[in-house]
């Protein structure tokens, strides 16, 4: 199958291009010897992610002369802190490491935040690579130069806006990811189906089973309409300003689910279940019909995805956690809430009262 190449682009010569498809990887060689010919390379991944793949990666750079360093730490979000970052970036130094090096990213949404805020700090930024290998690094995090660590008081609060050389999405990555991880990243390809994209909304609704069943031309269609989508939405808005916001439909009230459960949910559940609530104020305020709510709901729930508030979980807590969101401005409850089909617009000051009162018709 051909490759598909989608170009990112952004001010001062900082676009890129996304490729993908099916062994994608084995274009990495070629931009390396291009673009980075003297460079030291260094693959940031995890340790599951290095157990699975670092044959398949030695074997792909074996072409290429540049002498290459691993580094990985332990799989999941509690590895995203400052100190994964001292520990990496000590690592380097010890290896000699300098500015001339390619930071590779090959992982997650985790690495990739971990792997992109190294580069843009370590010896005041080195450039680097995202090799995405869950659906939703593929169809999102690997995607538009948001990079971070958390800190104890919430997500992604210390990071940077650092764009990478390159994304490389091989979708072969995805046959050995669990079928768990694999709807998480559902939740996010849906976010664009419903907020941004009709047509991408009518393709989910006919393929649901040949996305589950990982067919190859149904994949790259759809990773490949969510890479546009981010891109053309990063290239308008890069640094989150304004129609960047729009990418956050369903979180809101998904990041407040997501820390009142102690981070126990997968962020895609959290995400789903947000963008019902989100869907629901859209009706309370005239803006989509209770049709066009249902048509949401039913396409999560036809992907694996929950409609409705755990049991155990009140308006109150989650409502106490959306308040530490580090996108909440001043007062008021900034929320994404739909307006049509595929599409949708931030409203500022959304009543906390109509928030609850749609947190409780979902629970
Ligand atoms: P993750 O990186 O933790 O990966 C999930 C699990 O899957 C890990 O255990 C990993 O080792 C394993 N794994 C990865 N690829 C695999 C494969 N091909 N086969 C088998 N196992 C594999 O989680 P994630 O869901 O990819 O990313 C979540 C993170 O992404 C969060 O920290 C979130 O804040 C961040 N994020 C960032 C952005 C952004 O724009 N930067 C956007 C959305 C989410
Ligand atoms: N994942 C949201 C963004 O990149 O802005």
């Amino acid at each position: 199958m051909d490759l598909k190449t989608i170009s990112l682009s952004l001010p001062h010569d900082r676009g890129y291009d996304i490729i993908i498809g099916e062994d994608a990887l084995l274009s990495l060689p070629d931009f390396i010897s291009s673009n980075f010919k003297d460079y030291r390379l260094v693959v940031i991944t995890d340790n599951t992610v290095k157990r699975i793949f670092y044959d398949n990666l030695i074997a792909v750079l074996s072409t290429i002369d540049n002498n290459v360093l691993w580094l990985s730490f332990n799989a999941g979000e509690a590895s995203k802190k400052i100190s994964t970052i001292e520990t990496l970036a000590s690592q380097m130094v010890e290896a000699g490491l300098t500015r001339q090096t390619l930071v590779l990213a090959l992982g997650g949404g985790v690495v990739g935040d971990i792997a992109g805020f190294l580069s843009s700090v370590y010896m005041r930024s080195v450039p680097f690579i995202q090799i995405p290998t869950t659906l939703l690094a593929m169809v999102d995090s690997s995607v538009g130069g948001k990079t971070g660590v958390d800190l104890p008081q919430g997500k992604n609060l210390i990071g940077a806006f650092y764009q990478p050389s390159t994304v490389i999405i091989d979708t072969l990555f995805l046959e050995t990811l669990p079928v768990d991880q694999f709807q998480q990243g559902l939740a996010e390809a849906a976010k664009y189906a419903i907020g941004l994209d009709a047509s991408l909304f009518d393709f989910f609704i006919d393929n649901v089973e040949n996305i589950k069943n990982l067919e190859p031309d149904i994949l790259m269609h759809l990773i490949s309409s969510c890479c546009d989508n981010k891109a053309k939405v990063v290239s308008g808005d890069e640094h989150d300003r304004g129609m960047r916001h729009l990418l956050n439909l369903g979180h809101t009230v998904g990041h407040g689910l997501e820390a009142s459960s102690g981070y126990k949910f997968g962020h895609g559940d959290c995400v789903s279940i947000g963008m019902c609530v989100a869907a629901r104020i859209s009706v309370m305020l005239n803006m989509i019909s209770e049709k066009e709510e249902a048509n949401c709901n039913d396409l999560l729930k036809r992907l694996g995805l929950p409609n409705s508030i755990p049991k155990g979980f009140s308006s109150d807590n989650i409502i106490k956690a959306m308040k530490h969101d580090k996108k909440r401005l001043a007062d008021q409850h900034i929320m994404v809430l739909l307006n049509g089909r595929g599409k949708s617009c931030v409203i500022k000051d959304v009543d906390e009262n109509l928030i609850i009162k749609a947190i409780e018709a979902l629970s």
